[in-house]
């Protein structure tokens, strides 16, 4: 099998200027509803963008938390290297493969700091498992087994057996405020759909449809 002759035609349906909601956070959840009626695998999996002080940009896969007109949000270690990245640079970009849809979203914009009172709010939701690894792990650190990583799982397992487990500091959320946000809908004959969308400081969002 020849890699060139991998291809498929996209046949679901265009993307017209009249469908579109005006405020593109409808238009994001109308999208994500159809991704999870569709039962996508990850339907919240996005990857996201950063760029390191050289410039080099990295991307890794996290998950969409929740989402309203101040942006999406995620959560994450905040000694991770993207953490580390976002401190020297917030720009960012977020995107959504939504292969089975023909569909990509792709955001553009600004991250910020959740405040210590939305992490704890999400923190305390999460399975004990996941807290406590998210204490174990320090995300992005080099580590020369497993078994350091399991051994400090169970340790903290023993030592918060019972009772809350304490929010790290080192753990916490970003909210994306969005610059610019495209739609794609693939498109027969490679002619496809696509819409930007940008709100530059104006009330009203611009919507404009990009060449595929
Ligand atoms: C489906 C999926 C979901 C993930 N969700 C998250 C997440 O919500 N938060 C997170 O920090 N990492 C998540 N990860 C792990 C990240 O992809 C990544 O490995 C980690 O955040 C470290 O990235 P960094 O070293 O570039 O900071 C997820 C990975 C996958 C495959």
């Amino acid at each position: 099998m020849k890699l060139t002759d991998i291809r498929r035609d996209y046949t679901l349906g265009g993307l017209r200027r009249k469908d579109l909601k005006s405020n593109p956070v409808d238009q994001f959840n109308l999208w994500l509803e159809q991704a999870i009626e569709a039962q996508l695998t990850d339907p919240t999996a996005m990857t996201v963008a950063t760029v390191d002080e050289r410039g080099q940009p990295y991307q890794r896969i996290v998950l969409l938390k929740s989402l309203d007109d101040r942006g999406f949000v995620f959560y994450t270690n905040l000694g991770s290297r993207k953490a580390i990245h976002l401190q020297e640079n917030n720009r960012i970009s977020l995107h959504f493969p939504w292969h089975l849809l023909e569909r990509q979203v792709h955001v553009t914009g600004i991250a910020q700091k959740l405040t210590a009172a939305e992490n704890f709010k999400y923190f305390t939701s999460r399975p004990k498992e996941s807290q406590l690894a998210a204490i174990a792990s320090k995300q992005s650190s080099r580590i020369s087994a497993r078994g350091i990583l399991e051994g400090k799982f169970l340790e903290l397992k023993k030592k918060f057996s019972e009772g809350e487990i304490p929010m790290p500091s080192f753990w916490g959320g970003y909210r994306v405020k969005i610059e610019s946000i495209e739609f794609w809908q693939g498109g027969a004959n490679r002619l496809h759909d696509r819409f930007i969308y940008t709100a530059e400081d104006k009330p009203e969002w611009d919507i404009e449809r990009l060449a595929p």
